[in-house]
């Protein structure tokens, strides 16, 4: 995988030329593709690399996105970075990273990175990548209720899958209610118990439902 990043780098440095941010970095280092055989997943030990993506990402993306380990985003839309590659693969954001940024909606910037500046990034990110906090939420509090699949009925009859809160509700009233606490039938016997999810629970249950979303059953919408 990693190989298959620094070919598309490279490819692109030489289409494009020396007209991009960052060209003061230093090219990526050889060991680059000494790590071919890494699993994408694990962590890119080369600290000085990402210390520099690091760098980059204080400096470009900060003011927006969260860059710690449990920081929420400056601006409520913008993915947190330890989750932003459960959703969006190293590779086709090395690419877009060079190319000029696909997902880019306003406010975000359409950036134009060099492949060393981009190496650099996406080792930062993928040092930083937390296994999905909102699906580890819901698999230890509510699976054994709802649903969290794509498909399938829910373990506790009355209990929404999550799929469907997307056609139930908008974005900022699920959060509130959640903030709140949503009132819920324990069992027949009519214990109730309250469901609240503090705010960096609500944003990662939220970034979850992001996850499962489909055409479908799509995510609760703003
Ligand atoms: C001015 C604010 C702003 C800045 C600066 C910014 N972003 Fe974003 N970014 C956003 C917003 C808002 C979204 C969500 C867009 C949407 O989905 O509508 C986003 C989305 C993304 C996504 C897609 C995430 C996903 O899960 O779909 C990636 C990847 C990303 N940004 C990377 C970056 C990087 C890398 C930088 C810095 C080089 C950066 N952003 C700088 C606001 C910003
Ligand atoms: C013990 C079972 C149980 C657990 C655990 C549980 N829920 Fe529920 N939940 C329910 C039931 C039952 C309802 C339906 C309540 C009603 O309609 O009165 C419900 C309703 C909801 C609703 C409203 C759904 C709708 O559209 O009507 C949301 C949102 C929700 N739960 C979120 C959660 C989250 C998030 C978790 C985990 C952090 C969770 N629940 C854990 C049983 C559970």
């Amino acid at each position: 995988m990693r190989t298959r990043i620094a070919v598309v780098a490279t490819s692109a440095l030489l289409a494009l030329g020396a007209c991009m941010q960052g060209d003061d970095r230093p090219a990526p280092s050889a060991g680059a593709s000494a790590r071919a055989d890494a699993p994408t997943s694990s962590p890119v030990s080369d600290a000085a690399l990402i210390e520099d993506g690091h760098d980059i990402a204080e400096r470009n993306c900060a003011r927006c996105h969260a860059t710690g380990d449990s920081d929420a985003s400056p601006n409520r839309r913008a993915p947190a970075f330890r989750t932003v590659l459960s959703r969006y693969k190293s590779q086709t954001l090395a690419r877009e990273l060079i190319d000029g940024m696909g997902v880019a909606h306003a406010p975000m910037p359409n950036f134009h990175f060099n492949p060393a500046g981009t190496d650099a990034l996406i080792a930062f990110l993928e040092s930083i990548q937390v296994r999905e906090p909102g699906r580890l939420l819901v698999e230890e509090r509510c699976a054994r209720c709802h649903s969290i699949a794509k498909a399938g009925a829910s373990p506790y009859p009355g209990a929404q899958p999550f799929r469907n809160l997307g056609r139930r509700w908008k974005r900022d009233q699920l959060a509130q209610a959640l903030h709140v606490g949503i009132l819920a039938e324990h069992d027949r016997s009519g214990v109730r118990f309250e469901m609240r999810l503090n705010d960096q629970e609500i944003t990662d249950f939220l970034a979850f439902l992001d996850s499962i979303a489909t055409p479908a059953h799509p995510a609760p919408k703003d």
